[in-house]
This record gives structure tokens, C-alpha cells and sequence, in this order.
């Protein structure tokens, strides 16, 4: 079987990280999410991989995967010239994948447990022609929402239902066999949002009487195409996969609690540190306090502040920030005081970003 990742999109809804860079890249636990994907297939015995990317962000990308060797895998990439939809990235990826059945994996979904079992059911049964993964949502008027019959199958698909029959959301993994889905595609349209759709897609196929499969995630998953989600995605990584090693040099004066790790080449000295956190190379932390659920990025300096539940990409630097929380800051962001005049804040800030802090009445 192959694996076809989805790591292009517009990822408009993480503006302003993705005017710089790939979502799939920004980093939960200090790892790219694309990652935790890739480890899923691998672990599943996939290991020929086509990856999608976009023109914007597709070298970024490459740079990051490399040719697949670091799993001992096989990567192969795809350029998808607009982001026209799911089963269009599909289409373009078609030679690729030739006659082959094959897992779609969405670049930007973290799930928490191994796909491993629905792959190798999949494989096991030849008469099942699509097998997707359900999730239930708080919001499903986010996301393709599946209906089921009385008999606990798969009735109905729609993609982000204003009046959501069921609060089943499609995760962002299916398996497909490639005859079945080509031909699927070929019989739908555009949404009224200009994409071809997969659910549209996956509805064909249940409409002509063939099997589509589910499986229900017990596990969590997330999809981090927002700030939030991406926080509560590092959150909950950390929660579940952080361990306790320090690499790194930490000094007699500071207290380090819980699972942290600190990598090599990053220093600590009088603070207090409590898990779960992860602390990258070449940071520094001084006098100050973190955690838990936050990732320090590589080469990340903090001084004198507080900061909890937060991703700082590489480069970053915090300082005098007596509290900084719920924030994800882009690579090389600076946060400091400076000479503005007293109540004044003093900004030099891009396109889409957001500030906000304590109001004062
Ligand atoms: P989405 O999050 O649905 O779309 P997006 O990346 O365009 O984000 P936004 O809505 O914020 O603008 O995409 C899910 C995943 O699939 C994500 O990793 C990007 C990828 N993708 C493609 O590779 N090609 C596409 O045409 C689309 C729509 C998404």
C-alpha cells in the first residue's frame, strides 16, 4: 500500500505563521506536526510516500522530509499548483499512485493512537472499497460530517454541514483503493467553495452500493489548522508523549519538575521549569518561569518572565514579560519591553497577527 500526505493548502486560518511557512512544519512538542504524520505510515509498513506541496511552501517541505531515508522510507513529491481540494490533490497525484490502493493522511491531523489496525484491515478485505476514521466533535459544522444508519453503517456524507444530522467528524486519514476513488472523482463537481471534495467523493462511492468501512477513533485527534487547536495539539502531545531527559546544562538554583526535556546545547539557570515542557537546542532560560504544556524552541532566549502554554518557534526571544500565555510565537519574534512612553505599546508587526493583553478597567 502507499501513502499520499496532504502537506499543501493555503492554511489560511494560521495566518500569519503560513505567510513564512508550511502549517504542516510549525512544530508541536518541538517537532514538526508533518512528523508525527509520517512516523503513523511508517508504523503502519507504508513506506512509499507521495507527499503534496504547494509552489508557496513545497521547497520548505522538501527540506524538511528530505528523500525519506531518516524513516527508511521513499518520498516522493507532488506539485499541487492551486489548492483546488482533497480529490483534487488526489488527481494530481495519480501517476504516482497508478493502480495502487493507498492511505491519505492530511499533513496538519495528529492522531493518538496507531493507524496500523485499520490499514491492515483494509488490506484484509478486498470487497471494502473506502475505510475512513470518525471522530465525535463538538463542532461538526467544522468538518465532513458522517451519518449512520440503524444499523451502524455509514449512511450519509457531508462536508461542514450548517445543520449537522450527526456530530461524527471525518478525520483526515482514509484508505482508498485507487480504481474506485478515480472513478468517484471523475463523477463530482466543485463545492460552492470551489473545491473538489473528498467527502463529495467518499458519498459517490457509498451512492453506487459500494463498501466505504469506518472505524471510530477512541483516541484523540486533532486537526491544527487554528491557533488554538495547534495549542491544545502541543498540550496534548506533551501530555501523552513527553519524557524526562535532561541533555541540556541546568544550574543548582533552578527547580525542574515533571517530564521535561532539554536538549543538548540549552542552559538553565536559576528558574523553574515544571512539566510537561520541552526545551530545544541552544536555548537559554534565565531567572524566569515555565510551563507546564510549552515548547521552547532551539536557540529560544528567556529572561525574567513567565510563560505557560505556549509554543515559541526557533529564535524567539522573551523578556521581562511577567506572564506570557496561550501564545504561539512565530520563529525569531521578539517581546520586550523598550523606551515607549509610559502605557504606550510599541509594535512592529506583520500582516494578520494578534495581540492581546490584559485589560486594565
Ligand atoms: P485544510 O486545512 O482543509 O485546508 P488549508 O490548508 O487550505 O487551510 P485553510 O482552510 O486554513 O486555508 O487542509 C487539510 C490538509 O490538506 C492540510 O495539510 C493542507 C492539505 N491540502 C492540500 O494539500 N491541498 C488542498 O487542495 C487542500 C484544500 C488542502
Amino acid at each position: 500500500m502507499k501513502g499520499l500526505v496532504l502537506s499543501g493548502g493555503a492554511g489560511s486560518r494560521l495566518r500569519p505563521i503560513t505567510y513564512t511557512g508550511a502549517k504542516q512544519l510549525v512544530p508541536v512538542a518541538n517537532r514538526p506536526i508533518l512528523f508525527f504524520v509520517i512516523d503513523n505510515l511508517v508504523g503502519a509498513g507504508i513506506v512509499d510516500i507521495g507527499v503534496v506541496i504547494s509552489p508557496e511552501t513545497g521547497s520548505e517541505v522538501r527540506a524538511a522530509l528530505g528523500d525519506g531515508s531518516r524513516w527508511n522510507a521513499k518520498f516522493s513529491y507532488i506539485v499541487q499548483e492551486r489548492p483546488a481540494g482533497l480529490a483534487h490533490a488526489v488527481l494530481v497525484a495519480r501517476d504516482f499512485l497508478g493502480s495502487d490502493d493507498f492511505c491519505m493522511y492530511l499533513g496538519d491531523n495528529l492522531i493518538g493512537s496507531p493507524i496500523r489496525p485499520a490499514v491492515e484491515a483494509f488490506a484484509a478485505r478486498p470487497e471494502v472499497s473506502a475505510s475512513v476514521m470518525l471522530k465525535e466533535v463538538p463542532n461538526p459544522r467544522a468538518f465532513g460530517v458522517a451519518v449512520l444508519d440503524a444499523s451502524g453503517r455509514i449512511a450519509q456524507l457531508i462536508e461542514k454541514p450548517e445543520h449537522p444530522p450527526s456530530n461524527l467528524a471525518l478525520v483526515g486519514v482514509y484508505l482508498f483503493r485507487s480504481a474506485s476513488v478515480f472513478s468517484a472523482i471523475s463523477e463530482i463537481k466543485p463545492s460552492p467553495r470551489g473545491e473538489l471534495e473528498i467527502t463529495d467523493t467518499l458519498a459517490r462511492i457509498l451512492a453506487r452500493g459500494e463498501i466505504v468501512h469506518h472505524d471510530i477513533v477512541t483516541s484523540w485527534w486533532l486537526d491544527t489548522g487554528k491557533k488554538d487547536d495547534l495549542l491544545l495539539a502541543n498540550e496534548t502531545v506533551l501530555d501523552a508523549w513527553a519524557v524526562a531527559e535532561v541533555r541540556g546544562v541546568v544550574d543548582g538554583a533552578s527547580r525542574v519538575t515533571g517530564r521535561v526535556s532539554i536538549a543538548e546545547g540549552a542552559v538553565v539557570e536559576r528558574s523553574t521549569i515544571r512539566g510537561p515542557v520541552v526545551i530545544g537546542a541552544g536555548a537559554r532560560v534565565v531567572d524566569s518561569n515555565i510551563g507546564p504544556f510549552t515548547s521552547i524552541g532551539p536557540e529560544v532566549t528567556v529572561l525574567r518572565s513567565g510563560i505557560d502554554r505556549s509554543v515559541l518557534m526557533e529564535g524567539c526571544l522573551v523578556e521581562d514579560i511577567a506572564r506570557l500565555e496561550d501564545s504561539l510565537l512565530g520563529r525569531r519574534v521578539r517581546v520586550r519591553p523598550g523606551d515607549a512612553r509610559a502605557g504606550a505599546i510599541v509594535l512592529l508587526v506583520g500582516d494578520d497577527c494578534l495581540i492581546e493583553f490584559a485589560r486594565t478597567s
